[in-house]
């Protein structure tokens, strides 16, 4: 006679059950399975107890259900609520964007900025450090607020992750001489070209590198380095011991820096630098870095971890230059590389390198995307960015300083190129000069600041 229908959506497991109400002799019989009760019935629990007893007055009865109707488009609106969250939720997980991994991740990485600025404050303990310290308590506490409510905001996280990065780098201890007095300093102009020639192998080995050692002050020693096998790969450089050999192309020696361009110690890309008598390159098809020391012949091999290689991330502003992943650059002090990775996005990552050692002693994460540059170099630990203007101008528009973690946005710093591709670019700390591979031509500049 009274059939009553209650359907209930029941969130965690999200199904239906359908619970009918029978009439027999002078009572209402119905089954329920009570473990369906578990959610969020604490305010339905009188109902429940009479539904599944059946034996009211049929007046309280109705009036139970209809109070029971009453409020389940609320209880419904609620789970709805509840599963919209549970949805976007789930979207977040299965699309990668987030999960509980990703927030250890997250967590490991506070912890290893944190335990680096807590080393950094106990030895020199300063307001920038200080203020580090509360900035990662706050981004603890964050992360924690995360895991217990499930409110996340990854992609934010993350940048704040970085930047807290940059600054923890750069306020680590580091050599005195580090903070050079030039970091202060940025480049203000660029001259036209001081040097031009062509390289002295082939107008055809559009690849490559050329430079002058940029540690030794004693010597003037030039050096170029043209990539072979596809503009991939290359495993001699040429030396000469001064400025008029180089112009003549005379009394050059080539060094081997592996016995063929397919040797595991030969080089790929047009990355090279040579930095007191040692050549730094990338290692053959391997995201590692080698160094060669042309005086003792001795290889060292040092990986890069999650550096994009294999044209993952060249430099690609206007069109993409292969081989270009892993650049490397020299200073005073130190030999720099630049890269981008995964991790950050593409964008461009600078690790600065004991030259001895081969190991990293720091790393920055820039928000600059490496493919939308066209080449790099590193002046007192600034690195600067250009890019295409037209097939004989390229700009600097682009410069981070790793002795601040501050990025400079605004610079227009043009200057004159004889063809429009850019292989490499590095400066040199002994003579003030920015050496360029411009397609087959070696180009230099003076610079200004
Ligand atoms: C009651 O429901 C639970 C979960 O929905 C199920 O595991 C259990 O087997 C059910 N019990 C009966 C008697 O139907
Ligand atoms: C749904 O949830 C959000 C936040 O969790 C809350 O602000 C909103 O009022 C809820 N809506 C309903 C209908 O409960
Ligand atoms: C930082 O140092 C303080 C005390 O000096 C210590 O309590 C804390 O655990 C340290 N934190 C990390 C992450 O090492
Ligand atoms: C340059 O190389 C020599 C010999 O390998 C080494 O003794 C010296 O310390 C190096 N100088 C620098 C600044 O790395
Ligand atoms: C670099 O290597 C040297 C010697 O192996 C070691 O003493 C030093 O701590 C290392 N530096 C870093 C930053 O790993």
């Amino acid at each position: 006679m009274f059939i009553y229908l209650l359907l209930l959506t029941v969130i965690v497991t999200v199904e239906a059950q359908r619970v009918t109400g029978q009439q027999k002799t002078d009572s209402c019989l119905c089954k329920i399975n009570s473990s369906i009760w578990t959610f969020p019935a604490f305010r339905f629990e009188e109902v429940t107890r009479q539904v599944q007893i059946c034996e009211d007055a049929l007046n309280e009865f109705t009036e139970k259900v209809r109070n029971t109707n009453a409020e389940l488009p609320l209880m419904e609106a609620t789970l709805q609520n509840i599963s919209a969250r549970l949805t976007a939720f789930d979207y977040l997980h299965t699309s990668g964007l987030y999960s509980a991994l990703h927030l250890r991740q997250l967590n490991q990485e506070l912890e290893e900025i944190h335990q680096s600025v807590n080393e950094t404050h106990r030895q020199n303990p300063n307001k920038e450090t200080h203020n580090l310290l509360s900035e990662l308590n706050r981004a603890k506490n964050d992360v924690q607020r995360m895991y217990r409510d499930d409110f996340f905001n990854l992609e934010t996280m993350k940048k704040r992750l970085r930047d807290l990065n940059n600054r923890a780098q750069s306020c680590k201890t580091i050599p005195n001489d580090f903070r050079s007095s030039c970091h202060k300093r940025i480049l203000t102009r660029i001259s036209s070209p001081s040097i031009t020639k062509l390289n002295s192998i082939s107008k055809s080995y559009i690849s490559g590198a050329w430079g002058r050692d940029a540690l030794l002050t004693y010597k003037e020693r030039y050096w170029e380095h043209c990539l072979v096998s596809g503009n991939k790969h290359g495993n001699t450089i040429r030396v000469y011991n001064s400025l008029e050999d180089f112009m003549a192309d005379n009394n050059y020696k080539d060094e081997e820096v592996a016995p063929s361009y397919s040797h595991e110690n030969a080089v790929q890309g047009s990355g090279t630098i040579l930095y007191n008598n040692t050549v730094f390159y990338q290692c053959y098809s391997t995201a590692e870095i080698c160094s060669f020391n042309i005086m003792t012949h001795e290889t060292k091999r040092m990986q890069l971890v999650d550096a994009g290689i294999d044209n993952k991330f060249p430099f690609c502003y206007y069109s993409c230059r292969d081989w270009t992943d892993i650049d490397l650059e020299a200073d005073q002090d130190a030999v720099w590389v630049i890269y981008a990775t995964e991790e950050n996005h593409g964008n461009i990552v600078v690790s600065r390198l004991d030259p001895l050692e081969l190991n990293i002693t720091h790393t920055w994460k820039t928000h600059l995307f490496k493919r939308s540059v066209t080449s790099t170099f590193m002046v007192c630990g600034v690195l600067y960015a250009t890019r295409y203007v037209n097939t004989y101008q390229e700009e600097v528009f682009y410069a981070f300083d790793t002795t601040t973690g501050k990025e400079i946005n605004t610079l227009s710093l043009s200057f004159e190129k004889v063809s429009p591709g850019i292989a490499n670019l590095n400066y040199n700390p002994v003579d003030g000069k920015l050496y360029m591979y411009n397609d087959a031509y070696l180009l230099a500049y003076d610079t200004f600041f």
